[in-house]
């Protein structure tokens, strides 16, 4: 047989291949909305980049009819491509064969790609559409799993993980994705639970559909399980394309920079602050009004909104802002809001990314409720992810800096290396109110116009303990600056941390407050 021949036999074993579940199946995907795998990966990798691997593996199972049942690709596509230029290892499950079960055969092909995303040192990116473990085979399902989650675990803080659930993630599957780093969910396509409604119908008798179960809306707002909610795959890509942008490749280096495109800056953050200490305003106009171009890409923008996280450029370097949201709860710290800053501190500390904090709020979350979800645990996480982190911390005190919040938001006893404060700082223990009622309790008691003595006594506390020159006078902060200085600071602080080297105790690892 000639070479020509021989070509001409690969590109049809390739077609058939490539096909997945056939027509039929290809029909039901797209009458569901949704892309096929192989266009999901066309669409997200930069044209004609990518090469695919083991297109012909097959399955070997032998039981409940396995036997006469040819699963292209075994159910997902694997392969590398590149993003913006950059190398990344990729796999979409295809849900047009056998619902994109995940047999032994799958999974070993998942787990080649992750364990060449280790080695080569680049991002990974999981596309989920599938039923979960293939039934029929058994233990090699979820020896399978099994072997993917070890992956997850070892590559973690190496390379950027990335999930996106495009379909349902169901059983065991949504492990994975939990594992890393960051979730993409769109809205009417991602559906993620371990157990699915018609096992919560006959176990428990609840009759609950799986939107309303485990939909992209709950994972974006209320479980937090999702980092970026879309509402098309086309939008998702964007958002991925994004993301990687502001990341390195792996942990041994920096995110690219990138040049500032508007280099004049002219925005007024005293006319955003309200003068009033209980004035909300939104922490994020703050933001944009310090970070190049505007531009601030927000994680977790739908679940506890009281704390604002993400990613934008100083003078075009990535950095993390952490802050607090007057807008929101005061911007205190509860349960789920310490959750999602301390996961993204460390996140930031495993990719070199420095950190930003802006703090504005009045302490942690009081309250039955928090107290038995676990606010001593959850805060705590907080307090382990600042003073564990080595990359450099930047904290600026806008407003409130009350109690433990002074503490927890990256405060100089946590090992902060530059602290400032606006003029409107107020750093003590309590808010002048709670404070003046405890301290003065007495001669507001004794008192005849007793609202009279407590105006006077909160603002005698306020002028003595509520501004920035009390912690200024001990050092705790740097400076007191004008608004119109916090860029420029900025830009000048992270400059002169480039080489910043901080030292933590040998250790294999901390028992950080899960
Ligand atoms: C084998 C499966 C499958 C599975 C789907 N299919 N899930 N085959 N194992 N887990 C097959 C179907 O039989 C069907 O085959 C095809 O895929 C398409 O599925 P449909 O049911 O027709 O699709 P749809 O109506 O869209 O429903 C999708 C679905 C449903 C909600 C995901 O298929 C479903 O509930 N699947 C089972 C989910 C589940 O319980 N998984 C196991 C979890 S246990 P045909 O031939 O008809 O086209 C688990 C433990 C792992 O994951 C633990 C690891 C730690």
């Amino acid at each position: 047989m000639s070479l020509q021949k021989n070509i001409e036999e690969l590109r049809e074993l390739k077609a058939v291949a490539e096909k997945g579940g056939g027509d039929a199946a290809i029909e039901k995907q797209i009458s569901m909305g949704k892309l096929t795998a192989r266009e999901r990966i066309l669409a997200l990798l930069d044209e004609n980049s990518f090469t695919e691997f083991d297109l012909f593996v097959e399955h070997e199972e032998r039981n409940f009819g396995m036997d006469k049942k040819v699963l292209p690709g075994d159910g997902v596509i694997t392969g590398i491509g590149t993003i913006n230029g950059n190398p990344v290892c990729i796999y979409a499950q295809d849900f047009t064969v056998m619902g994109g079960s995940l047999g032994l055969k799958h999974a070993r092909k998942i787990t080649k790609i992750m364990d060449h995303a280790l080695k080569m040192k680049v991002p990974c990116i999981g596309i989920n559409d599938s039923g979960g473990a293939r039934i029929q085979e058994g233990i090699g399902a979820l020896a399978g799993y099994g072997e993917i989650f070890y992956r997850n675990t070892m590559a973690s803080g190496v390379i950027p993980q990335i999930s996106v659930i495009l379909g349902p993630c169901a059983g065991g599957a949504v492990y994975s994705p939990a594992l890393t780093d960051f979730v993409f969910v769109v809205e009417n396509i991602s559906k993620m639970f371990i157990t699915g409604p018609n096992v919560i119908e006959s176990v428990l008798g609840e009759k609950i559909s799986q939107e309303e179960l485990g939909g992209a809306r709950v994972h974006a707002e209320t479980t937090g399980n999702a980092h970026f909610f879309a509402k098309s795959e086309m939008e998702c890509f964007e958002q991925i394309k994004t993301l990687l942008s502001y990341l390195p490749a792996n942990n041994t280096h920096k995110a690219e920079k990138l040049a500032v495109k508007d280099p004049v800056f002219n925005k007024h953050i005293e006319e955003i602050i309200p003068s009033d200490p209980k004035q909300p305003y939104d922490v994020r106009d703050i933001i944009r009004a310090v970070v190049d171009d505007s531009n601030f890409f927000e994680i977790q923008e739908l679940f506890a909104k009281n704390i604002v996280i993400g990613f934008a450029r100083i003078n075009g370097d990535t950095v993390g802002i952490v802050a607090n949201q007057p807008m929101y709860l005061a911007g205190v710290l509860d349960c789920d809001s310490a959750d999602k800053a301390a996961r993204f501190i460390r996140y930031c500390d495993s990719f070199n990314i420095p950190i930003v904090t802006l703090e504005d709020m009045p302490g942690y979350l009081p309250g039955v409720d928090q107290e038995h979800a676990g606010v001593i645990r959850h805060g705590a996480k907080v307090l382990y992810a600042y003073s564990e982190a080595t990359v450099p911390k930047i904290t600026i005190i806008l407003r409130k800096a009350y109690g433990g919040g002074y503490i927890a938001m990256n405060s100089r006893h946590l090992g902060a290396d530059f602290v400032f404060a606006l003029p409107s700082a107020e750093i003590a223990v309590m808010g002048p109110e709670g404070a003046a009622n405890i301290i003065f309790a007495r001669e507001i008691k004794e008192a005849e116009d007793q609202a009279a003595m407590r105006e006077l006594k909160v603002k005698e506390y306020t002028r003595k303990f509520a501004n920035p020159f009390v912690a200024a006078s001990k050092g705790y902060i740097d400076a007191v600056i004008e608004p119109s200085e916090m860029r420029d600071l900025l830009i000048h602080t992270l400059s002169v941390s480039k080489e910043k080297e901080d030292y933590r105790p040998v250790k294999k690892h901390g028992i950080p407050p899960f």
